[in-house]
């Protein structure tokens, strides 16, 4: 699926954007409205690096980003907010992340809006790509950075989807191996 990047364009209402990883339990920003979200046709995968949160520009963590798959359903945290608050996210997610155009269906109101979420896609610096489910355990167990150990980003995030009533596998299975 192409989105469109939103960085050139300055968002000048208030806007809704999509969380899937720790944008869903790190709420260190002001909002409008919160509301259970999915977007279609991406997974979350733990394929990027992170030099700045959950490891070290010399021994980077893994954190997730967006893969595009076909009539992938992903469930996630929609937070509607004002333009203004995009200066702290751009920074926060300044780690190879980018903004994108995205349709948001919004459980609560029922409702498809256009919003941006942040993909951190596979020409960035840090992306780091796929590996096995073990490989991925092992890198992150020995990860920590800034923000803390990349074990406990997986695991808030573990417990945070299912709080959410969404089971994904991926999370799942990293989550049996770090626990
Ligand atoms: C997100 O949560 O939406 C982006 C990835 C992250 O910051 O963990």
């Amino acid at each position: 699926m192409a989105y469109t990047s939103s960085e050139e364009q300055s968002l000048s209402q208030p806007t809704w954007v999509f969380g899937y990883g720790s944008l869903i339990y790190k709420v260190d920003f002001p909002f409008l409205q919160r509301e259970l979200a999915t977007i279609i046709g991406w997974q979350r995968r733990f394929w990027q690096g992170s030099h700045d949160h959950r490891g070290t520009p010399e021994s980077p963590g893994r954190v997730v980003t967006l893969v595009p798959k076909k009539k992938a359903l992903c469930k996630g945290v929609a937070y509607l907010i004002e333009p203004t608050v995009f200066k702290h996210l751009d920074h926060r997610e300044k780690n190879g992340y980018r903004r994108f155009h995205c349709p948001i269906e919004l459980h609560q109101q029922k409702e498809n809006v256009s919003g941006v979420v942040y993909v951190a896609s596979q020409e960035n610096p840090a992306f780091l790509g796929p590996a096995s489910i073990e490989e991925l355990a092992g890198h992150i167990r020995k990860s920590h950075g800034p923000s803390g150990s990349n074990r406990e980003y997986v695991l808030r995030l573990a417990q945070s989807l299912r709080e959410l009533g969404e089971r994904d596998p991926h999370i799942e299975a990293l989550e049996a191996l770090l626990l």
